[in-house]
């Protein structure tokens, strides 16, 4: 089956899918309000940290357990642990937290689809509205939605990994990027827009405190797709001359910057609508920021714009975003795929067919969790709420399950499959890293103080989300 293993054609094909699936809403919207909220530069310089010296090791780590077994999570899991039953199993919780995390995803893709589709056809305004939103999500319409995401992301992943997932991200990817940066120029020009700047970067150290540490380590590890197998499978997928640790680095370098640069449009944006707008008010949810709170700013335009400019610079930016859910879903879904293709042997036509069944049906019944159907809407409770199947998805595996699977992986590499196995593959493409101090980082790191710190990010969490009980403080 390895023999004939799809494999992307270029290395920039590979850095550009990767760094496509690290691309997505979390930095686009999350990190910005994130960083003003607490303490600006001195939160991005904590951030920058985190990422390169705590995320990026895991990221090489998954990489090169993809490459060397050519396989995605439960294979690579079963095959360098020679068969344990225990690792196989921490392999499947590789592929079933990207397909969970799939069907959340999916329901705000669709919705971004949807404000995409209201916002050309002239409803802005409606959007904006106090009841926009919260009929929006209860609309029938969000099926016709789904069908049309789940067929763009079917298409891309049908033609397989060069074919779909390179070309989409080639594609994507440079659209993207552009349309950041004129959405930035134009914010910038916008009257009050330099508050926002002044904001999203000067340093507050008082505002650092453990729990604003605990969210940028973990916003990082989910900005940089770690945790979700889709790495290990992208790793799965380039060849042998590929240099791991300076790829994962430039992708590490791409989600970072698209980040900062989010930030330069999205709080210059929120100043100039308001220019006494306090951010630490902000909610801390991308969610009602991107779909409640971003329209009315966008219909303020209209002074300026007229009601159609306004529009179209609302429909441009929700594009930006809905390019980069898509990339971030493909590479989701492909963990899935590869699974069924891999292990199970089916045709990979066949794989997508299942997946898109199973998590369209699953996405259907998360969508319908917000009012539409009681018995998903108040789905079970806990930590003295009542939850929606949605907030379970979004709790147990997003928030929950990852920092878990990001232990088990470097506990996996470091002492089952040994530093010394990682150390040969990660040489192979990049003679210099023997004995190289990257080399001793990452060996030692990954050994010791990182699954340390996922692990008590693991135990926090559970204990605040589930037992209303905060541990350590934080
Ligand atoms: N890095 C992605 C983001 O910041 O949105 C994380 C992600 C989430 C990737 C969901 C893929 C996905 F389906």
């Amino acid at each position: 089956m390895s023999a004939s293993r799809e494999h992307f054609s270029s290395r920039i094909g590979f850095i550009l899918a990767a760094a496509g699936s690290a691309v997505g809403i979390g930095n686009l919207v999350g990190f910005p309000v994130n960083a003003a909220k607490n303490g600006g530069g001195a939160f991005l310089l904590m951030y920058a940290l985190f990422v390169f010296l705590i995320c990026l090791p895991v990221m090489i780590a998954e990489m090169a357990v993809g490459r060397n077994t050519a396989k995605e999570p439960v294979g690579a899991f079963k095959t360098l642990s020679k068969g344990s039953k225990l690792w196989g199993a921490a392999g499947f919780l590789g592929v079933l937290t990207p397909f969970m995390i799939a069907v959340f995803y999916m329901v705000i893709t669709v919705w971004i689809f949807g404000y995409i589709a209201l916002t050309v056809t002239g409803h802005l305004d409606y959007l904006a509205s106090d009841v926009g939103f919260g009929e929006f999500i209860n609309s029938p319409y969000l099926y016709i939605a789904l069908i049309a995401v789940a067929g763009i992301v079917s298409f891309i992943l049908a033609a397989g990994v060069k074919d779909g997932i390179e070309k989409a991200a080639k594609i994507l990817m440079p659209a993207l990027l552009t349309m950041l940066i004129l959405m930035v120029v134009f914010v910038l020009s916008l009257d009050n827009a330099m508050a926002g700047v002044t904001f999203f970067l000067v340093p507050d150290i008082n505002k650092i405190t453990p729990s604003v540490v605990n969210g940028a380590l973990s916003q990082a590890f989910f900005s940089l797709s770690l945790g979700m197998g889709i790495l290990l499978t992208y790793g799965s997928y380039i060849n042998k001359q590929t240099n791991i640790p300076n790829s994962a680095k430039l992708v590490a370098i791409t989600d970072t910057s698209v980040a900062f640069i989010a930030g330069l449009m999205i709080l210059p944006a929120v100043f100039s609508f308001n220019p006494e707008v306090n951010p630490s008010e902000l909610s801390d949810s991308s969610v009602s920021l991107i779909f409640t709170f971003l329209p009315k700013i966008f219909l303020a335009l209209q002074t300026s714009l007229g009601y159609v400019g306004a529009s179209a610079v609302a429909a441009f930016f929700f594009l930006l975003v809905f390019f980069a859910a898509i990339t971030s879903l493909v590479s989701i879904i492909e963990v899935p795929v590869s699974y069924l293709v891999t292990e199970k042997k089916h045709s990979r036509k066949k794989a997508l067919g299942y997946l898109t069944l199973t998590a369209g049906v699953l996405t259907l019944f998360a969508t319908a969790s917000f009012g539409m159907v009681p018995f998903f809407t108040e789905f079970t409770s806990y930590a003295g709420g009542t939850k929606s199947l949605f907030d379970v998805i979004y709790d147990v595996f997003y928030d929950t399950i990852l920092p878990l699977n990001g232990f088990l992986l470097c506990i996996f590499v470091s002492y089952r499959w040994k530093k010394k196995q990682l150390s040969e593959e990660l040489s192979i493409g990049n003679e210099n890293y023997k004995g190289s101090w990257v080399e001793k980082y990452i060996n030692f790191s990954l050994g010791t103080f990182i699954p340390v710190i996922v692990l008590l990010i693991f135990i926090n969490t559970v204990a605040t989300k589930f037992f209303a009980a905060n541990l350590f403080g934080f």
